[in-house]
């Protein structure tokens, strides 16, 4: 299985994101969105990147415009057409994602590959959308994509084999490092990180500590390099009550019921970083 185009659904953080990094290991992407101006505004955080790595010396001048002439825009999901693998990386909402996939498996060629970045919505029920879901599977980046190393690679009820071993395959061509993963909620990530996040919000709702010393905590008596309240407004906190619960609901049990407060926050609108006021505010 010879994977050399590339098509990346979704513009945004983690979109954006996964185009960098299979742009920057020579694969031919198309950045795929609803709109132009989302993909204008994902190139841009792109080049952006791009910019900073050549400031810093770490990539030329000339490597940066190679590394953007692989990457072309698309408003057009008939771009399937011409692709070995599809990255999906469009809102976490299981009806979006089932069209999609129907959608895909009727315009990508036979031999290709459709991937989802799914946070947490099983990939088997999404593979059931196709006719080809031994061609589906789970490729799970962290964010920043550009950063972190791990991709969670899950395979679906029906992957095939040499489906997996191609995707494991190009994670490691990506520079990251793969690991195999069965589909059940949260796959691995998501069911440990999201807990730990939802507990830390349990602490702040009951007064034991303040949101910095949580944090402080954390940071310092874990090592972890953001605080769980800081890293919860960084992935946005509609996301981690999405996952929570997508854990509570999947495995039915109590100890997946997100904090009270966490709902709160997402009713007011206090989304994290991206709306300017999560656990902390940003300018
Ligand atoms: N995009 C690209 N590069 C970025 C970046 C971004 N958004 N943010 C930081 N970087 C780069 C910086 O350019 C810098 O690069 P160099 O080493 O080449 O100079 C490097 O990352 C370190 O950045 P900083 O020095 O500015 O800041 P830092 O040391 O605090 O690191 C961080 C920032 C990597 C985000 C770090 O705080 C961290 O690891 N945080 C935890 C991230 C995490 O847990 N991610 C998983 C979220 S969960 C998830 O993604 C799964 C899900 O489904 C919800």
């Amino acid at each position: 299985m010879i994977i050399d185009k590339v098509l990346v659904i979704g513009a945004g953080q983690m979109g954006s994101g996964i185009a960098q990094v299979c742009a920057m290991s020579g694969y031919d992407v198309i950045l795929h969105d609803l709109k132009d101006e989302f993909v204008q505004k994902g190139i841009q955080s792109i080049s952006k990147n791009l910019n900073r790595q050549v400031e810093k010396g770490k990539i030329s001048d000339e490597e940066k415009q190679n590394i953007l002439s692989r990457l072309t825009a698309s408003t057009d999901i008939q771009n399937a057409a011409g692709v070995d693998l599809v990255i999906e990386a469009a809102i976490e909402n299981m009806e979006i994602k089932s069209k999609l996939f129907t959608q895909l498996d009727e315009i990508a060629p036979k031999h290709a590959i459709l991937a989802t970045n799914t946070s947490s919505l099983p990939i088997t029920e999404i593979a059931a959308a196709t006719k080809r879901p031994e061609q589906v599977i789970g490729m799970h980046f962290m964010n920043p994509v550009p950063v972190m190393k791990l991709v969670e690679v899950i395979r679906g009820l029906a992957t095939a084999d040499e489906v997996y071993e191609a995707i494991e395959d190009m994670a490691k061509k990506l520079s990251k490092v793969p690991v195999e993963v069965n589909d059940f909620p949260g796959f691995v990530a998501n069911r440990i990180l999201m807990p730990m996040i939802n507990e830390a919000v349990y602490t702040l709702y009951e007064g034991v500590a303040s949101k910095e010393d949580i944090d402080s905590v954390m940071k310092l008596g874990m090592n972890h390099p953001m605080g769980p309240l800081t890293l919860a407004d960084f992935i946005g906190l509609d996301t981690c009550l999405y996952i929570m619960e997508t854990l509570h609901e999947g495995f039915g049990d109590d100890k997946y019921r997100p904090c009270p407060l966490l709902r709160k926050y997402v009713k007011a609108g206090w989304l994290g970083k991206k709306t300017g006021r999560g656990f902390y505010e940003y300018n």
